[in-house]
């Protein structure tokens, strides 16, 4: 459906937990408080809900987290809302670590794509940036998941002055597996301290000096803002995730389900409207509020600006919101 600014909405990234097995320094240094499962959707309740979707015309699912495989059964749920008649697409966003013993049963749902977060290739760097997890993990992951011909993308969040002399190496990937590789920009969202991000226009300078022939793809490679870079006779692509730097609003096509219901119109904004307590009543009572919800999606974020006027910006946890 269109939102009041003309925007198709037709995706829906879906929390299914905000707990995660890692601890990104940028994210959730300290952990999260423990939120009690009765105040979690079910997996019924969200795919219900992914259902009154399908019948607004969201029909693109990214099940993300916290960390998506961190919640058993993660892999029946997304099999669930592939069955939902009508969904065009599920994908997933993991760190990962625990990703290899899901991959078959992945491949077998027919899953459409995995993205995967690696900021580093440095063992310890990897360790102290993620507060304790294994680099060998999520390269295996990534591998696997490369040759199980599942589409895969890496997500990478570069920080001055911890990794920016990986820049290069972490573009690289691309062109070694064939896949994409997303530059994703630091935002002040949990304990994202935006005066470590690194604009993406950076990143692409120091990408063409050693590729002279990067140029821009126009070529659809998912659902989101990312501008993508390739070189002629690579299968591999570069993108640029760039919410600050590169304000995407107005083209956005999606809305945000969080673990415990809440449907967000934006990320930045803390409002939306809690599906929950109208699971009860019915499909009709759910879309009828998520009508409500993409008619009231504001028309740009405000990430940056000191003077929130517009509405409270949002202090969740990213691994609450799922990105
Ligand atoms: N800004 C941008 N991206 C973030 N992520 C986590 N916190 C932030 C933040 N403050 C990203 C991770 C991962 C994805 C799940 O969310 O890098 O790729
Ligand atoms: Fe977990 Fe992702 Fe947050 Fe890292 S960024 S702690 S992997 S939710």
């Amino acid at each position: 459906m269109l939102d009041s600014y003309g925007r198709k909405i037709e995706y829906m990234r879906v929390s299914i937990t905000d707990r995660c097995n890692l601890r990104c320094r940028y994210c959730i240094p300290d952990g999260i408080a423990k939120v009690p499962m009765s105040a979690i959707l079910t997996y019924e309740e969200i795919t219900e809900i992914c259902r009154a979707a399908v019948s607004l015309g969201i029909s693109r699912f990214k099940i993300t987290g916290g960390e998506p495989f961190a919640r058993l059964g993660c892999t029946d749920l997304i099999r669930s809302i592939k069955s939902i008649e009508g969904t065009e697409e599920v994908t997933v966003t993991t760190n990962g670590q625990i990703l290899h013993e899901y991959l078959d049963e992945l491949k077998d749902i027919g899953i459409d794509g995995i993205n995967i977060s690696l900021d580093t290739l440095d063992p310890e760097r990897y360790t102290y940036i993620t507060g304790g997890g294994r680099l060998e993990n999520t390269l295996r992951a990534i591998e696997l998941s490369v040759d199980s011909g599942i589409r895969t993308k890496i997500n990478c969040l570069i920080q001055r002055g911890f990794n920016e002399d990986e820049i290069l190496d972490m573009a690289d990937l691309a062109f070694r597996y064939g896949i994409d590789v997303r530059f994703i920009e630091l935002m002040p969202i949990g304990a994202g301290d935006m005066s470590k991000g690194v604009p993406g226009a950076e990143i692409l300078e120091v990408l063409k000096d050693k590729y002279p022939d990067l140029m821009p793809d126009t070529s659809r490679h998912g659902n989101g803002p990312a501008v993508y870079y390739k070189r002629s006779g690579s299968d591999g692509a570069i993108g640029f995730i760039s919410a600050i730097h590169g304000k995407f609003c107005s083209s956005c096509n999606r809305i945000r389900l969080t673990s415990q219901g809440l449907l967000k119109p934006c990320l930045y904004y803390e409002n939306g409207i809690d599906l929950k307590p109208l699971l009860a009543e019915g499909e009709d009572a759910v879309r009828e509020a998520m009508e409500k919800a993409i008619s009231s999606k504001p028309k740009e974020h405000h990430f940056g600006r000191q003077d929130e006027t517009e509405g409270r910006s949002e202090h969740r946890l990213m691994s609450q919101i799922g990105g």
